[in-house]
């Protein structure tokens, strides 16, 4: 199947990044959010990074007006969604808003449109069922920030054909990325993977084994990593880090995946990490300097 029109959904971190891919690549996009202010947010965060592209003299300045002039904004579910033949949701990663935001997609798009959504976590094949085309829904995982990360993590759930799989996996070369095949489950592979690490070094700092910044530069200097664990958490948004770590401990019973109470405090305190409308992470909530 041939993709032309995209809409996404959520203009937060993730659904301004994807949006801007999409449209450096070529093609039209619809971003959609609730309101006004979070459309606003979504273009100022794609033009900060275009402007890097201009920068690094990996992008023209008349072409960067071209790539923002293909990105539509609006609150209008139906004008977003109404002829898109893909949609890529990026909404907050809770289950019962994907499935309440598919349901409403089933409704409103044509037969053929396939809903991808972005989560990190939840299970592709729960997110299906409150659709009558579980065949043409998938999980399309995007990594943080879209537009530098190669990996999409194409997720089947029991019931994604074959046709949907191979469209997103023709699709994502088209943008230039490297998509990789996992099967449904908590987390897919990269979440369940990564997300024990990261609370594991919360829980580190908790115990007082070391310092966060302390933590970050070993991982740094001692294992090569372009970005320590507590950096990490920070940048994929503690929100986000919270509600994974709730979803993959009560999927599996593993307590390797209980989240840190530290992490909880300071989502409840309005530390969300680094977005736009957060007051920070953990490097702004305990003072130190990056
Ligand atoms: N942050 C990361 O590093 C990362 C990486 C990969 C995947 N993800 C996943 O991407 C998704 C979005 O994460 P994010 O970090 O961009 O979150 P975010 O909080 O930055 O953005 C979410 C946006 O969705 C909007 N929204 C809420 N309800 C909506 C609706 N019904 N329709 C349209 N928009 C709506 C919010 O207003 C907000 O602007 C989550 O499922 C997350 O797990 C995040």
């Amino acid at each position: 199947m041939e993709i032309n029109k995209v809409a996404v959904l959520g203009t937060g971190l993730m659904g301004s990044g994807i949006a801007q891919v999409c449209a450096q690549a070529g093609f039209e996009v619809m971003m959609r959010d609730v309101e006004d202010r979070f459309i606003d947010g979504g273009f100022r965060m794609i033009r900060k990074s275009l402007q890097r592209f201009v920068i690094a003299g990996k992008l023209e300045e008349e072409k960067r007006e071209k790539v923002i002039g293909r990105i539509k904004g609006t609150t209008d579910l139906r004008e977003a969604v109404g002829d898109a033949d893909l949609i890529v949701e990026a909404v907050p990663e809770d289950m019962g808003l994907k499935k309440k935001v598919f349901k409403e997609l089933d409704e409103l798009c044509p037969s053929h449109t396939i809903l991808a959504s972005n989560t990190s976590s939840l299970m592709i094949t729960d997110i299906a069922s409150a659709t009558n085309r579980p065949d043409k829904v998938v999980g399309m995982h995007w990594f943080n920030p879209p537009p530098m990360m190669k990996l999409i993590e194409i997720v089947s759930g029991a019931l994604t054909s074959d046709e949907t799989y191979e469209t997103i996996r023709d699709f994502s070369i088209k943008l230039g990325k490297e998509p990789v095949p996992a099967n449904d489950g908590p987390g897919f592979f990269t979440t369940r993977y990564i997300s024990f690490y990261l609370a594991e070094a919360m829980r580190l700092f908790e115990m007082g084994t070391a310092g966060i910044k302390e933590m970050d530069d070993m991982c740094k200097l001692g294992f090569g990593w372009p970005m320590g664990p507590i950096e990490l958490v920070d940048f994929i948004g503690l929100d986000t880090n919270l509600h994974i770590l709730e979803y993959m401990h009560e999927e599996t019973g593993d307590p390797r995946y209980a989240p840190p109470l530290i992490l909880k405090k300071l989502v409840k305190s309005g530390y969300f990490g680094k977005k736009p409308w957060s007051k920070g992470g953990f490097y702004e909530y305990f003072g130190i300097s990056r």
